[in-house]
């Protein structure tokens, strides 16, 4: 049975990811506990056989590589049947050349959803964009099954695939480092040091006696970490 927290609540940073069973391109899923130990982009899309939709399954299949060597599954969803998914994964290996790509082949499931109870659930169909279609989600799930970021965009605007890959690396950065991530953070650019907490430290900062840091004010120090220490910590042997 739902309980509260299933019911019309759209999810949220920080929340379990709601669990479901379902039947994708590559079998069927028991979400998230198949995909323990990994972190997952669970992302969906309004409808196959539709242009952006399209340019977009071709970007991600294409870097699907980059998303394995970072343990990351991804997840398509939409609100179409198995068969619909099966025949727009055909047609755009047979036939679809865009932008030097071409021949791709999609081996990330998408689940079909019908019955958008998986849409619902997780605040997919946003009824002041469409009632029928799902919006272009991405949720970042990480290997506990927490939620840890989610994006939306309209229908209208395909997703910036280098941008979902920046945030996958910045979380498991901040994660394995205990750093946070300026804007326009890239690997290889400096990082947040945890602020001082205390008098005393806020104190040596300013006095410059961690030569580690920089520090534009006692709230706010930066420190290098090199984009090889972030590359041997985060990738797949
Ligand atoms: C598209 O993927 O091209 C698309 C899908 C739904 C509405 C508008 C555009």
């Amino acid at each position: 049975m739902d309980t509260i927290q299933d019911i019309n609540v759209m999810p949220r940073i920080g929340d379990k990811a709601p669990a479901f069973k379902a039947v994708t391109t590559q079998g069927n899923i028991n979400f998230p506990a198949d995909f323990e130990g990994k972190w997952t982009i669970l992302f969906s899309h309004p409808a196959d056989f539709t242009p952006v939709c399209t340019s977009e399954f071709m970007t991600f299949a294409t870097m699907q590589k980059e998303f394995d060597d970072l343990n990351c599954q991804l997840i398509g969803l939409s609100i179409d049947g198995l068969y619909s998914h099966i025949a727009w994964l055909r047609t755009i290996k047979e036939k679809i050349e865009y932008k030097g790509m071409k021949n791709v082949e999609v081996t990330f499931p998408l689940i079909e959803d019908i019955t958008m109870e998986i849409a619902q659930k997780y605040g997919m169909v946003q009824p002041g964009e469409s009632t029928t279609k799902a919006v272009r989600a991405v949720f970042f799930i990480d290997p506990k099954g927490i939620i840890r970021t989610i994006i939306y965009y309209p229908l209208s605007l395909g997703r910036n695939f280098r941008e979902l890959k920046r945030v996958l690396i910045g979380l498991q950065t901040a994660d394995k480092f205990g750093v946070a991530l300026p804007a326009d953070w890239h690997p290889g650019d400096d990082v947040i040091v945890p602020t001082a907490g205390s008098c005393g430290k806020a104190k040596e900062r300013m006095e410059g006696k961690d030569g580690e840091m920089t520090c534009y004010d006692w709230f706010f120090c930066t420190k290098k970490l090199p984009k090889e220490e972030i590359d041997k910590k985060l990738y797949k042997k």
